[in-house]
Protein backbone atom coordinates (compact mmCIF):
# COMPACT_ATOMS: atom_id res chain seq x y z
CA UNK A 1 0.00 0.00 0.00
CA UNK A 2 1.16 3.40 -0.53
CA UNK A 3 2.29 5.36 2.11
CA UNK A 4 -0.02 8.74 1.04
CA UNK A 5 -2.11 7.81 -1.62
CA UNK A 6 -4.26 11.67 -1.67
CA UNK A 7 -7.73 9.66 -3.62
CA UNK A 8 -8.10 7.57 -0.02
CA UNK A 9 -6.94 10.66 2.17
CA UNK A 10 -9.86 12.80 0.52
CA UNK A 11 -12.40 9.70 0.86
CA UNK A 12 -11.76 9.51 4.63
CA UNK A 13 -12.38 13.78 4.49
CA UNK A 14 -15.15 13.14 2.51
CA UNK A 15 -16.42 10.47 5.03
CA UNK A 16 -15.39 12.13 8.31
CA UNK A 17 -16.32 15.82 7.79
CA UNK A 18 -16.76 16.80 4.14
CA UNK A 19 -17.96 20.52 4.81
CA UNK A 20 -14.67 21.48 7.07
CA UNK A 21 -12.22 19.60 4.71
CA UNK A 22 -13.47 21.52 1.82
CA UNK A 23 -13.25 25.14 3.74
CA UNK A 24 -11.35 24.85 7.12
CA UNK A 25 -13.02 27.28 9.16
CA UNK A 26 -14.00 25.92 12.67
CA UNK A 27 -17.93 26.19 11.50
CA UNK A 28 -17.88 24.38 8.81
CA UNK A 29 -16.96 21.26 10.98
CA UNK A 30 -20.33 18.00 11.41
CA UNK A 31 -23.50 18.40 9.39
CA UNK A 32 -24.16 21.72 8.12
CA UNK A 33 -27.47 23.62 9.43
CA UNK A 34 -29.04 27.44 10.09
CA UNK A 35 -26.35 30.61 9.57
CA UNK A 36 -22.81 27.88 8.64
CA UNK A 37 -25.09 26.36 6.37
CA UNK A 38 -25.84 29.68 4.45
CA UNK A 39 -22.51 31.12 4.95
CA UNK A 40 -20.99 28.16 3.58
CA UNK A 41 -23.25 28.31 0.33
CA UNK A 42 -22.48 31.93 0.10
CA UNK A 43 -19.02 31.83 -0.21
CA UNK A 44 -20.08 29.54 -3.68
CA UNK A 45 -22.36 31.79 -5.04
CA UNK A 46 -20.00 34.90 -4.38
CA UNK A 47 -16.99 32.92 -6.21
CA UNK A 48 -18.66 31.90 -8.99
CA UNK A 49 -20.10 35.47 -9.05
CA UNK A 50 -16.32 37.00 -9.35
CA UNK A 51 -15.12 34.71 -11.95
CA UNK A 52 -17.63 35.26 -14.16
CA UNK A 53 -17.27 39.28 -13.85
CA UNK A 54 -13.32 38.63 -14.11
CA UNK A 55 -13.96 36.47 -17.48
CA UNK A 56 -16.17 38.74 -19.12
CA UNK A 57 -14.10 42.11 -17.80
CA UNK A 58 -10.82 40.51 -19.38
CA UNK A 59 -11.50 38.02 -21.44
CA UNK A 60 -14.80 37.71 -23.18
CA UNK A 61 -17.82 40.02 -22.59
CA UNK A 62 -20.06 38.00 -23.89
CA UNK A 63 -19.22 35.28 -22.07
CA UNK A 64 -22.36 32.81 -20.94
CA UNK A 65 -21.44 29.08 -21.11
CA UNK A 66 -23.98 26.37 -21.56
CA UNK A 67 -21.57 23.52 -20.29
CA UNK A 68 -19.59 23.69 -17.37
CA UNK A 69 -17.05 21.11 -15.72
CA UNK A 70 -16.28 22.16 -12.01
CA UNK A 71 -13.19 19.61 -11.51
CA UNK A 72 -12.74 18.95 -7.41
CA UNK A 73 -16.38 19.83 -7.20
CA UNK A 74 -16.50 18.69 -3.12
CA UNK A 75 -19.81 18.69 -1.68
CA UNK A 76 -21.10 21.13 -4.58
CA UNK A 77 -20.44 24.72 -2.92
CA UNK A 78 -19.47 25.49 -6.68
CA UNK A 79 -21.65 23.05 -8.84
CA UNK A 80 -24.62 24.86 -7.58
CA UNK A 81 -24.73 28.44 -8.70
CA UNK A 82 -22.93 27.12 -12.01
CA UNK A 83 -26.13 25.35 -12.36
CA UNK A 84 -28.10 28.39 -11.64
CA UNK A 85 -26.10 30.01 -14.77
CA UNK A 86 -25.12 26.90 -17.34
CA UNK A 87 -27.60 24.78 -18.77
CA UNK A 88 -25.42 21.33 -17.79
CA UNK A 89 -23.03 21.30 -15.26
CA UNK A 90 -20.95 18.17 -14.54
CA UNK A 91 -19.23 17.82 -11.10
CA UNK A 92 -16.52 15.81 -11.04
CA UNK A 93 -14.57 14.35 -7.60
CA UNK A 94 -12.62 11.56 -6.76
CA UNK A 95 -14.31 11.34 -3.52
CA UNK A 96 -17.68 9.00 -3.49
CA UNK A 97 -18.83 10.22 -0.10
CA UNK A 98 -18.00 13.65 -1.25
CA UNK A 99 -20.41 13.57 -3.97
CA UNK A 100 -22.73 11.44 -2.45
CA UNK A 101 -23.38 14.72 -0.36
CA UNK A 102 -23.35 17.08 -3.65
CA UNK A 103 -25.86 14.84 -4.89
CA UNK A 104 -28.33 15.72 -1.68
CA UNK A 105 -27.78 19.55 -1.88
CA UNK A 106 -28.05 19.67 -5.40
CA UNK A 107 -31.69 17.35 -4.73
CA UNK A 108 -32.86 19.57 -2.05
CA UNK A 109 -32.59 22.75 -4.38
CA UNK A 110 -34.50 20.80 -7.43
CA UNK A 111 -31.52 20.99 -9.43
CA UNK A 112 -31.82 18.90 -12.67
CA UNK A 113 -29.12 20.07 -14.44
CA UNK A 114 -26.27 18.32 -12.67
CA UNK A 115 -24.11 15.51 -12.95
CA UNK A 116 -22.34 14.09 -10.71
CA UNK A 117 -19.09 11.52 -12.25
CA UNK A 118 -16.15 9.70 -10.34
CA UNK A 119 -13.06 11.03 -11.47
CA UNK A 120 -10.19 8.85 -12.18
CA UNK A 121 -6.39 10.49 -13.72
CA UNK A 122 -7.74 10.32 -17.02
CA UNK A 123 -11.45 11.53 -16.09
CA UNK A 124 -12.23 8.61 -18.38
CA UNK A 125 -16.31 9.11 -17.08
CA UNK A 126 -16.12 12.96 -18.77
CA UNK A 127 -17.29 12.99 -22.01
CA UNK A 128 -17.65 16.04 -24.29
CA UNK A 129 -16.16 19.42 -24.00
CA UNK A 130 -17.51 22.71 -22.14
CA UNK A 131 -17.75 25.97 -22.06
CA UNK A 132 -16.51 26.48 -19.01
CA UNK A 133 -14.02 24.39 -17.17
CA UNK A 134 -13.49 25.15 -13.67
CA UNK A 135 -11.35 24.32 -10.61
CA UNK A 136 -10.65 26.03 -7.50
CA UNK A 137 -8.50 25.03 -4.33
CA UNK A 138 -8.02 21.26 -5.63
CA UNK A 139 -4.83 21.25 -7.64
CA UNK A 140 -2.73 21.82 -4.61
CA UNK A 141 -3.70 18.70 -2.66
CA UNK A 142 -2.62 16.31 -5.91
CA UNK A 143 1.17 15.60 -6.33
CA UNK A 144 2.44 17.55 -8.88
CA UNK A 145 2.88 14.63 -11.80
CA UNK A 146 -0.80 13.34 -11.59
CA UNK A 147 -2.02 16.82 -11.10
CA UNK A 148 -0.13 17.97 -14.38
CA UNK A 149 -1.84 15.09 -16.54
CA UNK A 150 -4.80 15.98 -15.41
CA UNK A 151 -4.52 19.88 -15.99
CA UNK A 152 -3.39 18.87 -19.04
CA UNK A 153 -7.12 16.97 -19.57
CA UNK A 154 -8.73 19.42 -18.51
CA UNK A 155 -7.60 22.10 -20.56
CA UNK A 156 -8.14 19.67 -23.61
CA UNK A 157 -12.16 19.94 -22.51
CA UNK A 158 -12.45 23.25 -23.05
CA UNK A 159 -14.18 23.75 -26.02
CA UNK A 160 -13.15 25.79 -28.84
CA UNK A 161 -14.12 29.43 -27.90
CA UNK A 162 -14.51 28.27 -24.14
CA UNK A 163 -12.46 29.38 -20.94
CA UNK A 164 -10.97 27.80 -18.23
CA UNK A 165 -10.47 28.75 -14.65
CA UNK A 166 -7.49 26.85 -12.97
CA UNK A 167 -6.05 27.90 -9.87
CA UNK A 168 -2.79 26.73 -9.34
CA UNK A 169 -0.44 27.24 -6.66
CA UNK A 170 2.84 28.03 -6.57
CA UNK A 171 3.99 27.53 -2.62
CA UNK A 172 2.89 25.17 -0.51
CA UNK A 173 1.90 27.76 2.71
CA UNK A 174 4.40 26.15 4.81
CA UNK A 175 7.02 28.45 5.35
CA UNK A 176 8.96 27.66 8.59
CA UNK A 177 11.80 24.93 8.20
CA UNK A 178 9.95 23.07 11.04
CA UNK A 179 6.24 22.99 9.28
CA UNK A 180 8.21 21.89 6.15
CA UNK A 181 10.16 18.89 8.13
CA UNK A 182 7.22 17.31 9.79
CA UNK A 183 5.38 17.40 6.84
CA UNK A 184 8.03 15.82 4.65
CA UNK A 185 8.22 12.70 7.66
CA UNK A 186 4.82 12.98 7.74
CA UNK A 187 4.59 12.20 4.15
CA UNK A 188 8.13 10.39 3.50
CA UNK A 189 8.96 8.35 6.97
CA UNK A 190 6.64 5.23 7.62
CA UNK A 191 5.59 5.51 11.14
CA UNK A 192 5.82 9.28 11.50
CA UNK A 193 2.19 10.01 10.38
CA UNK A 194 1.52 7.88 13.40
CA UNK A 195 3.52 9.62 15.56
CA UNK A 196 2.24 12.90 14.84
CA UNK A 197 -0.91 11.65 14.62
CA UNK A 198 -0.76 10.84 18.30
CA UNK A 199 1.05 13.67 19.43
CA UNK A 200 -2.06 15.83 18.03
CA UNK A 201 -4.52 13.64 19.45
CA UNK A 202 -5.75 12.93 16.02
CA UNK A 203 -6.95 9.56 15.51
CA UNK A 204 -3.94 7.52 14.46
CA UNK A 205 -5.36 7.06 10.88
CA UNK A 206 -6.25 10.49 10.69
CA UNK A 207 -5.58 11.83 6.65
CA UNK A 208 -3.34 13.95 5.28
CA UNK A 209 -4.19 16.90 3.60
CA UNK A 210 -1.41 17.05 0.80
CA UNK A 211 -0.33 20.65 -0.04
CA UNK A 212 1.53 20.86 -3.20
CA UNK A 213 3.29 23.54 -5.01
CA UNK A 214 3.23 23.69 -9.01
CA UNK A 215 5.69 25.14 -12.00
CA UNK A 216 3.10 28.35 -13.10
CA UNK A 217 5.25 27.99 -16.40
CA UNK A 218 4.56 24.40 -16.95
CA UNK A 219 1.20 24.23 -16.36
CA UNK A 220 0.59 27.93 -18.98
CA UNK A 221 2.64 25.63 -21.34
CA UNK A 222 0.08 22.95 -20.98
CA UNK A 223 -2.66 25.01 -21.84
CA UNK A 224 -0.65 26.48 -24.56
CA UNK A 225 -0.40 23.37 -26.15
CA UNK A 226 -3.79 22.29 -25.74
CA UNK A 227 -4.77 25.63 -27.92
CA UNK A 228 -5.86 28.35 -25.42
CA UNK A 229 -4.14 31.46 -27.00
CA UNK A 230 -5.28 34.08 -24.14
CA UNK A 231 -4.62 34.60 -20.41
CA UNK A 232 -5.20 36.59 -17.44
CA UNK A 233 -3.63 36.02 -14.15
CA UNK A 234 -4.87 36.51 -10.82
CA UNK A 235 -2.99 36.07 -7.69
CA UNK A 236 -4.39 34.19 -5.15
CA UNK A 237 -3.43 33.11 -1.62
CA UNK A 238 -5.30 30.48 0.17
CA UNK A 239 -4.53 30.24 4.25
CA UNK A 240 -0.93 31.22 2.84
CA UNK A 241 -0.31 29.20 -0.37
CA UNK A 242 0.07 31.32 -2.69
CA UNK A 243 -1.06 30.52 -6.16
CA UNK A 244 -2.55 31.92 -9.24
CA UNK A 245 -5.95 31.86 -10.80
CA UNK A 246 -5.26 31.17 -14.75
CA UNK A 247 -8.34 32.57 -16.93
CA UNK A 248 -7.01 30.58 -20.33
CA UNK A 249 -9.73 31.24 -23.67
CA UNK A 250 -9.61 28.96 -26.31
CA UNK A 251 -9.51 31.38 -29.31
CA UNK A 252 -7.84 32.04 -32.37
CA UNK A 253 -5.85 34.97 -30.67
CA UNK A 254 -2.53 35.14 -32.75
CA UNK A 255 0.65 34.04 -30.68
CA UNK A 256 3.40 36.60 -31.56
CA UNK A 257 6.53 35.95 -33.01
C1 LIG B 1 -10.70 21.69 -0.71
S1 LIG B 1 -11.89 20.74 -1.53
C2 LIG B 1 -12.56 21.95 -2.67
C3 LIG B 1 -13.95 21.62 -3.20
C4 LIG B 1 -14.52 22.64 -4.17
N1 LIG B 1 -13.62 22.89 -5.27
C5 LIG B 1 -14.87 23.92 -3.46
O1 LIG B 1 -14.08 24.89 -3.57
O2 LIG B 1 -15.90 23.96 -2.82
C6 LIG B 1 -10.92 19.71 -2.62
C7 LIG B 1 -11.73 18.67 -3.37
O3 LIG B 1 -10.90 18.07 -4.37
C8 LIG B 1 -11.20 16.70 -4.43
N2 LIG B 1 -10.07 15.98 -5.02
C9 LIG B 1 -8.87 15.71 -4.46
N3 LIG B 1 -8.11 15.00 -5.32
C10 LIG B 1 -8.85 14.83 -6.45
C11 LIG B 1 -8.61 14.17 -7.68
N4 LIG B 1 -7.47 13.53 -7.96
N5 LIG B 1 -9.61 14.18 -8.62
C12 LIG B 1 -10.79 14.81 -8.37
N6 LIG B 1 -11.06 15.43 -7.20
C13 LIG B 1 -10.10 15.46 -6.26
C14 LIG B 1 -11.45 16.33 -2.98
O4 LIG B 1 -12.13 15.10 -2.82
C15 LIG B 1 -12.24 17.53 -2.49
O5 LIG B 1 -13.61 17.36 -2.66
Amino acid sequence: MQLNDSDRDWEAFGKRDPYFAVLTAPEFHGALSGSAREKFFESGEEHIETIFSIVRERLDPTFAPQSALDFGCGVGRLVIPLANRCREVTGVDVSPSMLAEARRNCDALELRNVSLVEGDDSLSRVKGAFDFVHTYIVLQHIPVERGERLIKKLAELIAPGGVGMLQVPYTTGRRSLVSRALYWSRMNLPGAKLLLNLAKRRAPGAPVMQMNAYSVTRVTDILRDAGCREIHVRFSDHDGARGVLLFARKSDAPIFL
